[in-house]
């Protein structure tokens, strides 16, 4: 059996070259000549940890191309990771989908099946469907499945290949088989549902998981006003096997290329439907706020944002990825510049797209290291949890600020070690030191 894949942004290229090592002929297109080009030369578009060495492994058993008809003239399956990006009201803008589902049909000359792997609204299949036929040449048999992918950034291959469960939504036992033989290696159970079923179970996953966030985030609030300890509650709360202690980690909130998108667009497809899905709404409003509530703590101990210096510690949206896509970061740096401040900013990968993505000011340098980054600095604001920022040596830091101020926006630091060095130390949701 053939694989195609189409779309190789995260989601997609993931998916193509883990299919590789599992054994599978796999090829890929994107629209992006470029990004193909690169990826001829075993160039990857984007940091991932592993992923160039698997690359390089399985290559002898990958294609690329930038031709909708080259892929489905060659493969027996094919599965659509193109971007389900967020329209200005929230909903999830499928042109993309609707893109790739008419150029299949235009191309088709045998049975393929087509599976969505993006995250897509549900009855998103039934539109392919309906785009297909449109276009599709008479008689040329198709199937659309859902196969959500449930991969996380910066351990994509692990997520992929040992995945907690596989979820395919089918119509057909023809559709059944083909996943049982593409899966059947994988030790993951496979729960197959009916298409929506599919559709929903991904976004009910992720929407959940960032209730989760939200929720936590809502009680370090409340232990920060009470003096009570966010990590021990969440500590506490997580022995529950019913609540879990994954995704209890109070912070300035989740980012990246999935939750804020999938949050909004899961309240709108509630809100379309007539249900109430306010629920989500508050998720997504307690998630924005954190970047507010984050600045009021540097201001409640300098007062005055105006011509201090912050080292910014971490840029991406969290540590092993250089993404900075809805990375509270941007909104941070944002501001602090805003109300005249100037950053010093140092991440290990993600300087690059954080440029990109920010654009020039004056008021921003980017550091050489750490300690750069701290040179003459009123304080550090740590908003990426990367290792590197636990094995500082703190002394050696403490010497080069204008003042000794620490605010963690991921408590990721050894507080009782920041502690005995005499820094004024603001984690998040408990009672830090110095102030
Ligand atoms: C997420 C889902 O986990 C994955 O299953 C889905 O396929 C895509 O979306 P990803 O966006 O790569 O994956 O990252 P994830 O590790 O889930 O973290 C998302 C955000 O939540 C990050 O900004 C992270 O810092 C934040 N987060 C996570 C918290 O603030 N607290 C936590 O306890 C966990």
């Amino acid at each position: 059996m053939k694989l195609g894949v189409i779309g190789l942004g995260h989601v997609g290229l993931v998916t193509a070259v883990c299919f590789a090592e599992k054994g599978f002929e796999v090829i890929g297109m994107d629209k992006d000549k470029k990004r193909i080009q690169n990826l001829m030369n075993k160039k990857l578009p984007f940091y991932e940890p592993g992923l160039s060495e698997l690359l390089e492994k399985n290559f002898n058993r990958l294609k690329f191309t930038d031709s909708i008809k080259e892929i489905i003239e060659n493969v027996d399956v094919v599965f659509l990771c193109v971007g389900t990006p967020p329209l200005p009201d929230g909903s999830a803008d499928l042109s993309q989908v609707e893109d790739a589902s008419r150029e299949i049909a235009k191309n088709l000359n045998k049975y393929l099946l087509i599976v969505e792997k993006s995250t897509v609204p549900v009855k998103t299949a039934e539109w392919i469907k309906k785009v297909m036929s449109l276009y599709v040449k008479k008689d040329i048999p198709f199937e659309v499945a859902s196969n959500p992918e449930f991969l996380r950034e910066g351990s994509a291959i692990k997520d992929f290949l040992e995945p907690d469960r596989i979820v395919v939504g089918i119509e057909s036992d023809k559709a059944k088989n083909i996943f049982e033989e593409i899966y059947k290696d994988f030790k993951a159970p496979i729960i197959f549902t009916d298409i929506e079923t599919a559709e929903i179970i991904k976004h009910a996953s992720n929407a959940f998981l960032a209730t989760k966030i939200s929720f936590i985030n809502m009680i370090a609030d409340l232990c920060e006003r009470t003096g009570a300890d966010v990590i021990k509650v969440a500590e506490a709360m997580g022995f529950d096997k019913r609540i879990g202690r994954e995704f209890l980690n109070a912070g300035i909130g989740y980012g990246g290329s999935c939750f804020p998108k999938d949050v909004k667009a899961f309240y709108r497809i509630g809100e379309e439907l007539g249900l109430d899905f306010s629920l989500l709404k508050c998720v997504d409003k307690i998630n924005e706020e954190r970047v507010n509530k984050f600045i009021e703590k540097i201001k409640k101990i300098l007062w005055i944002i105006r011509d201090k210096v912050f080292a910014v510690w971490g840029l991406s949206f969290k540590p092993g990825t250089d993404d900075v896509r809805e990375a509270p970061s941007l909104k941070i740096v944002r501001k602090i510049i805003e109300e005249g401040g100037i950053c010093r900013v140092y991440d290990p990968y993600a300087m690059e797209n954080f440029k990109r993505e920010f654009g020039e000011s004056e008021r921003i340098y980017y550091a050489e290291d750490i300690y750069d980054a701290c040179r003459n600095a009123h304080a550090i604001l740590i908003l990426t949890e990367w290792n590197e920022f636990k094995k500082a040596d703190f002394s050696k830091i403490k010497e080069m600020m204008e003042t000794a101020i620490i605010v963690d926006g991921r408590n990721c630091l050894n507080m009782e070690k920041i502690c005995k060095l005499e820094f004024i130390y603001i984690p998040t949701g408990r009672k830090g030191c110095g102030y």
